[in-house]
């Protein structure tokens, strides 16, 4: 949350990756399904379409196949990884871990697997700890992935929230650099009073999972949009602009913005207010829909196979999620994507990734 310290490694991100799964499901889909329309869809979210795993796909089969796009561009293997953290509010059981399941398909034997649970401010909070872990010499890489496969926990017959979210993950390997380069600053922040804006009510501690949870509809996504609305644009402009203090630098600094991708209108809010040109804003909510966690890593790994981040190129990635979560980083770029480095995958099955 500081400046750097004196002394301390800067982290940098040495390689990404993504994946998201084939089935596309349209806004022409939802008419059938609930009463709404496209129309409404596109003008109130700016969504057209979204993902949907296959049934036999899990949380860790997409965050494996980021994460092995992400080892390949930086030329490292499984073995190399000290922390493995998986951001995700949908893991693949709630024991073990998303992380540890991942860490066990992928191998890495001797990595500390962990997950962080900070809904779609996920990866934010990731980039933190892996900042932090590295800069003190604890780790010299870190394998961070969001992964989301939100279609799990979306009620099919409540149409203020099955339109929004769609299933993917994305990954960045993290290694040390010169303390100016990298990930420059931090700001994360939460507020628990807000916890019910957005909520699983059922299948934890305070609901077991039962018939009537069942019944119920408990094991659902609920949420309040109109209120999260608000308080994602307030949290988003706020806490981009903190990190940017803590990075001495101003809003027209940054050659990108990655926000997550909730909503096209919370992320055109929050562009407006901050004064950032609507050209070095990235959207690609139209096509993914609200991929929670994996939203900013997917959308970087296609900046950056784009050839649009070099070194060089200042970043925000700023977030708002359940919890409420909230934060941003700043981040001067450091990869060079070497040539010939595969374009972005964005549908088919995960091919074999050579090392
Ligand atoms: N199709 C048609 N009508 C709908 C739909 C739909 N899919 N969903 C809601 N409506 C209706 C509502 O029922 C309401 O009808 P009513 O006036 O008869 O009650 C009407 O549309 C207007 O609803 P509002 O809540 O005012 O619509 P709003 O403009 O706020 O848009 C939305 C709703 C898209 C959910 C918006 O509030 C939003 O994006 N909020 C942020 C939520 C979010 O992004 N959550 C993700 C997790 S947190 C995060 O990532 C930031």
């Amino acid at each position: 949350m500081s400046p750097r310290h004196e002394g301390v490694r800067g982290a940098t991100i040495t390689g990404t990756g993504m994946y998201v799964p084939d089935r596309v499901l349209t806004n022409a889909d939802f008419e059938s399904m609930v009463e709404t329309s496209d129309e409404w869809i596109r003008e109130r979210t700016g969504i057209l379409e979204r993902r949907i795993s296959a049934p036999d796909q899990a949380s860790s089969d997409l965050a494996l196949i980021a994460a092995k796009r992400a080892l390949e561009m930086a030329r490292l293997t499984e073995a190399d990884i000290d922390h493995l953290i998986v951001a995700t509010t949908t893991p693949d059981r709630v024991l073990p871990s998303c992380a540890c399941t991942v860490q066990a398909k992928l191998g890495a034997k001797r990595a500390a697997a962990y997950d962080v649970f900070a809904a779609c401010t996920g990866f934010i909070y990731g980039l933190g700890i892996a900042r932090g872990v590295i800069g003190t010499g604890d780790a010299d890489t870190v394998l961070l992935i969001g992964v989301e496969q939100l279609s799990r926990i979306v009620d099919y017959t409540d149409r203020n929230t099955c339109v929004l979210f769609g299933d993917g993950a994305g990954a960045v390997v993290l290694r040390p650099c010169a303390p100016e380069e990298g990930v420059l600053s931090v700001s994360i922040h939460s507020d628990g009073v807000l916890g019910d804006l957005l909520e699983v009510p059922a299948g934890g501690s305070l609901l077991p999972a039962s018939h009537q949870t069942v019944e119920d509809r408990g094991h659902f996504i609920k949420m309040r949009g109109k209120e999260l609305f608000k308080v994602a644009v307030r949290g988003m402009e706020e806490s981009l602009r903190r990190a940017l203090d803590l990075a001495g630098m101003e809003p027209q600094d940054l050659d990108l913005v990655i926000p997550h991708q909730a909503n096209q209108r919370i992320i055109e809010a929050m562009r407006e207010r901050l004064g950032v040109p609507r050209e070095r804003l990235v959207v690609n909510i139209e096509r993914f829909g609200n991929t929670s966690s994996a939203s900013i890593p997917i959308s970087l790994d296609e900046e950056v196979r784009a050839g649009r981040v070099k070194p060089g190129t200042r970043i925000g990635f700023v977030a708002f999620g359940g919890g409420a979560t909230w934060g941003a980083t700043v981040s001067r770029w450091t990869l060079a994507v070497p040539r010939g480095a595969p374009a972005a995958v964005a549908v088919g099955a995960a091919p074999e990734v050579a090392r």
